[in-house]
C-alpha cells in the first residue's frame, strides 16, 4: 500500500512517524474520514473545509486545501482504488516533549486510502443496536466536539462500554443529559412525523452527512427539528437512525430496551442520500471532461 507522508508517496513499510510526534505523545492533531465512490471523493471541499476549521481551532497551521486535495487523489490513484476509505491525519508534528504547540515546527501529514469495505447488507435491513452511554461527550469548553481531533479517548471509552453491552454503537449525552452524538456518527430520530436531530448547540461534530440528510429531508417535505433532546425523546420515537460518511444512513433497531422498526423515513433518506452521491459523482466527472 502507498501512503502519502508529508510531501510524497511512500511504501507502507517506510510510512513511519517519529515517537516524538505530538500526535503520538498527546493526541495533538486533527483528521478527516472521507469516502471515494468510483474514484471521486464525495464532499471533498466540505471535508477539507472542516479539516481547516479543526486545525485553526487547535491553532495549527496546515498545508493548503489544494495541496491536500491533490495528495488525496494521488494516494487513491497510486493504490489503484475506485471505491475507497480515505483518512487524512494531520498531527502537530515532531518536537521535544512538552505541551507548548510551538515546540513542533511542522505538522505531520498522513493520507491512507484503502479499499472501501461495504457494511454488511444485513445491518441496513435489520438495523443496529445502540446503548445510551454512561460516558458523556466532551463539554464544548473542554475539547469542543466541533474539532475533529485525534484526541478520541472520550469516544473510545463510550465505544468500549457499548461493546461490553453487546451494542454496535453508543449514544453519548452532553453534560446537561441531552443527546449529543454517537462515537463516530450523528443521531437522528423520527417523532410525530418530524425528523429530529441534536442541534450543534448540544455539543456535537457538525457531520457532513448530517447536513446533507437534513437538507434532503427538508427538500422532500419532511419537517426537520434541530434542537435539544432528552433520552426520553428518543425512547418515544418511531424510528431511529444514525449518519456518517462511511455508513451513510444506518437504521437503528434498538436503543437500550426499546425496539424500533426499520422505518420508511430512514429508508427514504438513505435512498435520497445515495442518489445525491451519484449526482455528485456525475457532476464531478462532467466538470473533469470540460477541463480535459
Ligand atoms: N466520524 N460525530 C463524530 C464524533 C464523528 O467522528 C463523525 C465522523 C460524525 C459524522 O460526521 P460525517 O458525517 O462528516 O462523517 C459525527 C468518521 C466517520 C470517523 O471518525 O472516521
Amino acid at each position: 500500500m502507498q501512503i502519502f507522508l508529508n510531501d510524497r508517496l511512500v511504501d507502507e513499510s517506510e510510512a513511519m512517524v517519529s515517537v516524538f510526534d505530538h500526535g503520538f505523545l498527546y493526541g495533538d492533531g486533527v483528521y478527516e474520514t472521507m469516502r471515494a465512490y468510483e474514484g471521486v471523493v464525495f464532499s471533498l471541499d466540505e471535508h477539507l473545509g472542516r479539516l481547516g476549521r479543526s486545525a485553526s481551532l487547535i491553532r495549527m497551521q496546515i498545508p493548503g486545501r489544494k495541496f491536500i486535495a491533490g495528495a488525496v487523489y494521488e494516494t487513491i490513484r497510486a493504490n489503484g482504488l475506485s471505491n475507497a476509505y480515505v483518512r487524512v491525519t494531520l498531527s502537530r508534528g515532531k518536537g521535544p516533549i512538552g505541551l507548548d504547540p510551538a515546540l513542533c515546527k511542522k505538522p505531520t501529514l498522513v493520507i491512507i486510502a484503502e479499499l472501501f469495505k461495504p457494511y454488511p447488507v444485513k445491518l441496513y435491513q435489520d438495523g443496529v443496536f445502540l446503548v445510551i452511554s454512561p460516558v458523556i461527550r466532551n463539554h464544548v469548553r473542554a475539547i469542543n466536539p466541533m474539532i475533529k481531533s485525534l484526541n478520541f479517548l472520550n469516544n473510545i471509552l463510550a465505544k468500549a462500554d457499548a461493546i461490553d453491552r453487546g451494542a454496535y454503537e453508543a449514544i453519548m449525552l452532553n453534560t446537561e443529559d441531552n443527546i449529543a452524538e454517537g462515537t463516530v456518527c450523528n443521531i437522528f430520530f423520527v417523532k410525530d412525523g418530524s425528523v429530529c436531530t441534536p442541534s450543534v448547540d448540544a455539543g456535537i461534530l457538525d457531520g457532513i452527512t448530517r447536513e446533507i440528510v437534513i437538507s434532503l429531508a427538508r427538500k422532500s417535505g419532511l419537517p426537520v427539528h434541530e434542537g435539544l433532546f432528552s433520552p426520553a425523546d428518543i425512547l418515544s420515537a418511531t424510528e431511529v437512525f444514525f449518519t456518517n460518511t462511511t455508513a451513510e444512513v444506518m437504521p437503528v433497531s434498538r436503543v437500550d430496551d426499546t425496539a424500533y422498526a426499520v422505518g420508511s423515513v430512514s429508508q427514504k433518506l438513505r435512498k435520497l442520500y445515495q442518489a445525491e452521491v451519484r449526482h455528485y459523482v456525475h457532476l464531478f466527472r462532467d466538470s473533469q471532461k470540460e477541463i480535459d
